[in-house]
Order: structure tokens, then sequence, then C-alpha cells
């Protein structure tokens, strides 16, 4: 279950300011809702859910059960929309220390060579037991020619092909559009085994598609109840959208009266890689034509000995999005001690968990006071179909807010500037 707290945050606007917004909102997700809206040829990720292909997700559970079966190590080789999701909810969901058969690590999301060449090094050493280590790759790119991906999948594909010669076209698995781009002619050459990308899902939307689920359920999540937390949020919302519209409605209220940086954080280190999967759909979906909330990240309490004061403090500019986790996720208490020179016997017997929701309260409650709307998004329990709602949430409140600001939420026009002018660099023909 899921709740969200908007509260303390409507404080910040008048009745009339979130009315006014509340009307645009709702007209907004009309407009997605009947497809009239800007982009609207890019609204599968809706679709998906409303028709499940349960299908697909069998086929995707099957192929990585057996590559759980085989592989020390699974290569998730892509960047952005492309990576960012799978992330997200693998490492919400599964220990720290990564799951015990196999190991998921990722490649393809930067250039740096120092990176790749260690990561030759590490898959190329041997096992404990002097065997050689098992490694199968996933190359995902929705366009196919991204650089980072593109060179990273280039050099480990070859260690692939080098190390395990007639069984490496079965440790490749390319995950990208059903036509056009670089590496559907990599594939239709070297025959590798293929998931397609729809192509009305933007990246940013598509931890769903094969794009994150074949990842997730190689790290062992279960892909089923993932997803189906999403269509069951679909549905809900279908009927009554009202959190969403609320939610939507608000954050432009407050954009419009000069809120122009929204911190998405959580008191729950593993939700750290769900803000960078936010950040990423928020950013290139709103950041157009001089408009949008800068969407950043925090890790609390972590960043409150290194951003704390400035979020207290600092210009009052910034909104705050609290995702919280209800339910105790270890039964890990304070130890007494029979000296207390420490001071901490105050806190023996307590658990952890109930310090952090402490310290969460307490932080709320403080920047509230310090002039910070919050937000806060709250799971009773951390698992599969919470974040599946949790996923469809954030993605359609986006696009209606998006709509708000009158630009198109599907679209990242400006990410290619920065490619154009690397190209020229590197001399691209
Ligand atoms: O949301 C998006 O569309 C982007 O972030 C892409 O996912 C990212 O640029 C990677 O693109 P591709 O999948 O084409 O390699």
């Amino acid at each position: 279950m899921l709740t969200i707290d908007l509260q303390e945050a409507k404080k910040f606007v008048s009745g009339e300011e979130y009315n006014s917004a509340s009307a645009k909102a709702q007209n907004a997700l009309q407009q997605l809702k009947d497809k009239t809206g800007k982009g609207s040829e890019w609204l599968g990720w809706r679709d998906i859910l409303a028709e499940p292909n349960d299908a697909l997700l069998e086929n995707i559970q099957k192929l990585a059960e057996d590559i759980r079966q085989e592989a020390d190590i699974f290569i998730v080789c892509g960047i952005g929309g492309s990576y960012l999701g799978a992330r997200a909810v693998i490492e919400a969901l599964t220990p720290f220390y990564g799951d015990s058969k196999t190991e998921i690590i990722y490649a393809g999301n930067q250039m740096s060579g120092k990176y790749l060449k260690q990561l030759i090094d590490y898959i190329s050493e041997k096992k404990a037991d002097g065997s050689d280590k098992s490694v199968y790759l996933n190359v995902i790119s929705k366009s196919g020619t991204t650089l980072e991906t593109a060179l990273a999948f280039r050099v480990l594909r070859e260690w692939i092909h080098d190390t395990y010669e007639d069984d490496a076209n079965s440790r490749i698995i390319c995950t990208t559009s059903k036509e056009g781009g670089a590496l559907n002619k990599v594939i239709d050459a070297q025959g590798y085994k293929k998931f397609i990308i729809p192509d009305d899902i933007g990246g940013r939307f598509s931890v769903l598609t094969p794009v994150g689920l074949l990842p997730i359920a190689v790290a062992g999540v279960d892909i089923r109840s993932l997803f189906y937390g999403a269509v069951s949020a679909f549905r809900d919302y279908e009927n009554n959208p009202d959190d969403v519209i609320s939610y939507a409605a608000l954050r432009y209220a407050l954009y419009n009266k000069g809120y122009l940086i929204d911190i998405f954080t959580s008191f729950e280190p593993e939700l750290r890689f769900f803000g960078s999967w936010m950040q990423q759909l928020y950013g290139e979906s709103e950041g157009k034509n001089g408009k949008g909330m800068f969407p950043t990240v925090l890790g609390y309490s972590t960043d409150l000995h290194s951003v704390g004061q400035m979020v207290q403090q600092g210009k009052r500019n910034v909104i705050e999005t609290f995702l919280v986790v209800e339910k105790s996720q270890s039964k890990l208490t304070v130890p007494a001690d029979d000296d207390n020179n420490d001071g901490l016997n105050y806190l023996s017997g307590k658990t952890f968990h109930e310090i952090n929701t402490r310290a969460y309260e307490g932080t709320r409650e403080a920047h509230i006071e310090g002039g910070v709307p919050v937000v806060s998004m709250t799971m009773n329990e951390l698992k599969c179909e919470t974040l599946g709602s949790l996923i469809y949430l954030f993605e359609l409140s986006i696009a209606v807010y998006v709509y708000c600001l009158d630009e198109n939420p599907f679209n990242q026009p400006g990410v290619e500037d920065y490619k154009k002018a690397m190209y020229r660099l590197l001399g691209k023909p």
C-alpha cells in the first residue's frame, strides 16, 4: 500500500493557486487518456499495463531462471532509461552485497577506460576453485547507437567471444528496437538473442518492458509481482486519479511560485537508485524550453551532514519528496553497554528502524519549519508490488505535470546537443 501526504506542502500555496493548478492537471490527465496531448505517440507505457502480456513476462522469467542457473556474473550494459530502472529496482530489493548466485554488474553508462579495464580484469579472474567465471551480457539500447553503451558492448562482446568461443552467442542478449540502429546490424550479423523495446515507449518509461524486466528477473526479483503492482496502480488511478491530480497540481502550483528544485530523498539507502531513476524520469521529461524544476537526489541521514544546512536555511526555492518505508526491514537493536561511556544507553533495546524513523520525522518537522514544502510517499512495506505501483505513480504524475507546463514529456531534444559536439570532436564521419 502507498499513501501520499501532501498536507504540509499544500500550505505553501493558496486555495486559489491550488484549485487553478488542479483544473489544469485534470485537463492534462484527460489529454493523456484521450491521446490528444503532446507526444501522444509515446504512450505505450500505459498500454502495456492496460493489456498485460503474460507470455512475455513468462518468457523473460524463464530465460532469467536459466541464466541464474549458469551465470556467476550478469553484465547490464546500458545508460539512462536503458539501465536506471533496472538498477533502481534491483538495489531496492536485493541485499547490498548482491545476489548470492549471480552478481549484477553495470557497464556502458560512462566511458571510463579504467572502469572497463577493471571490469575485464575482474571477469577474467578465476574463481576460488580455479574454474572460469560464467559471464552473461545484456546490452540494452533503444536507438542502438548510444556511444557509451556501444563502445562497452564492442569490448565486452569481444571478450565473450574470445573466452567462450562456440558458446558465446548464448551468453549475449540484446534489447533494442524492432528495427534500425547499429545494434540491430550487429544482431543480424551475429544471430544474438533479442528482446524488442516497443516503438511507443521511451527509454525512461521502459523499466516495465524487457529493458528493466530481464536484469531485474536475473537479480532474483519476482517480475510478475512488480509488473502487476504497476497494473494494479494503473487500474486504481484510471478509476480514481485524485492522488495523481493532487500531487501533479501541487508540484505545478509550487513551481509557479518559484520553487525550482525538487529533492528526492529517503532514509533507506537502498532507495538511492530509485531516486536516480526518478531524477532521470523527471529531469528529461520536464526540463525543456527554460522550464521545469531541477530534480536532485539526496540520501538521508548521510546528506543531512553535507547539504542539510542548505536545505534547512539556503535559498527558499526547494521542495522535498520523501520516500518512506513504514515496516521495519530488520530487527537489529542497539545493544546495552555496562559502561555507557558513549552515553547511548537511552537507545538500548530500540531498533535501528525506530531510530531511523524518528530521524525522518524530526527532519521533516525541521524542514517544514525552515520553509520547505515536503511531500511524503509512504510504502507500508518495501516489496515488488509496491515498487511497481510507485513506478507507475511517478510515470503518470510527471506526464500530467509536464502537460501542465505545456511541454512534451516524452522527448529529450536537449540530450542530442552534447552528442553533436562530442561526435564533431571525435571526427565521426
Ligand atoms: O529516456 C531516454 O530516452 C534516454 O535516457 C535513453 O534511455 C538513453 O539516452 C539511452 O538511450 P538508448 O536506449 O537509445 O541507448
